[in-house]
């Protein structure tokens, strides 16, 4: 078999860390690091466009972050519905579908109404895939997958056997999506704080300490650069995956 044994990632994911160390140094409010953070996702989804990425996975909005300030959840709720308002014609016009991943029922009426919105509107784009994680956890996302199941055992539909990984990746948010090949966290954080938690098994990993509103297409370049550089094993042997490229 001779396939590139460095293709470029298909499916990226990001924890976008970092904003509210942004605006301090600028001894500003968090917020205009969040608003600052925006632009960065303008910029990156434009790039995974022009290079080719398939799917791109942003951590929005974490289930634990509900515990902040209420004046910064508030904020930021109200900036993300400011950015689907202005930035969903924008992503339709570039054939990207929008997928929001995470439990939208915690939102208000009008934010669950515009995620609906956008979400049919961009349903049968066949360009970049852009995953927005909100109100996401790692956890929610599997225990929602297995109680699916055990609903099942429970009328008759299936044996407890019948509970594989297979079935609990199908009842996953990125269910219909291969597994990211590459995940970056910016901010300097080393940590994965309950972003893709079953997901992420065989991905690589890649650290920066710059800030997400300092994040561009040149530090998404070097990353990819570092993905390539990589030897994805799969529990193989070196050599194993050599011969296979040989
Ligand atoms: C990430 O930036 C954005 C969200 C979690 C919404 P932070 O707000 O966590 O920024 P730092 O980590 O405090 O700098
Ligand atoms: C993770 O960032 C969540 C998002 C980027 C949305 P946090 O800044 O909330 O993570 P911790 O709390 O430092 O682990
Ligand atoms: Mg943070």
């Amino acid at each position: 078999m001779t396939e590139d044994p460095h293709p470029i990632p298909q499916h990226i994911a990001i924890i976008m860390d970092g904003n509210g160390r942004w605006a301090k140094q600028r001894y500003q409010p968090r917020f205009m690091g969040h608003r600052a953070g925006v632009k960065s996702v303008e910029a990156i989804v434009q790039h995974c466009v022009k290079i080719g990425v398939s799917a791109l996975s942003l951590f929005a909005f974490s289930s634990e972050n509900w515990r902040r300030p209420s004046k910064e959840v508030t904020l930021l709720m109200e900036l993300f519905s400011l950015a689907l308002k202005q930035q969903v014609k924008r992503l339709h016009k570039h054939n990207i579908r929008l997928h929001i991943i995470g439990d939208t029922s915690k939102f208000s009426d009008n934010l669950q109404k515009q995620i609906a919105y956008a979400e049919q509107l961009t349903k049968d784009n066949t360009g970049l895939i852009v995953n927005v994680a909100a109100n996401y956890g790692g956890r929610w996302d599997i225990t929602r997958s297995v109680q699916q199941l055990a609903e099942k055992v429970k009328s008759g539909e299936i044996e407890p056997e019948d509970i594989t990984e297979q079935n609990i990746a199908a009842g996953l948010s990125t269910a219909s999506l291969t597994e990211p090949d590459l995940f970056i966290r910016t901010g300097g954080e080393q940590r994965v704080s309950n972003f893709l938690l079953w997901q992420l098994a065989y991905t690589e990993f890649y650290f920066t300490d710059t800030l997400w509103p300092d994040f561009d297409s040149k530090e998404l370049d070097n990353a990819i650069s570092s993905f390539c550089q990589r030897e994805r094993r799969f529990g193989k042997t070196s050599e194993q995956i050599q011969d296979e490229h040989a």
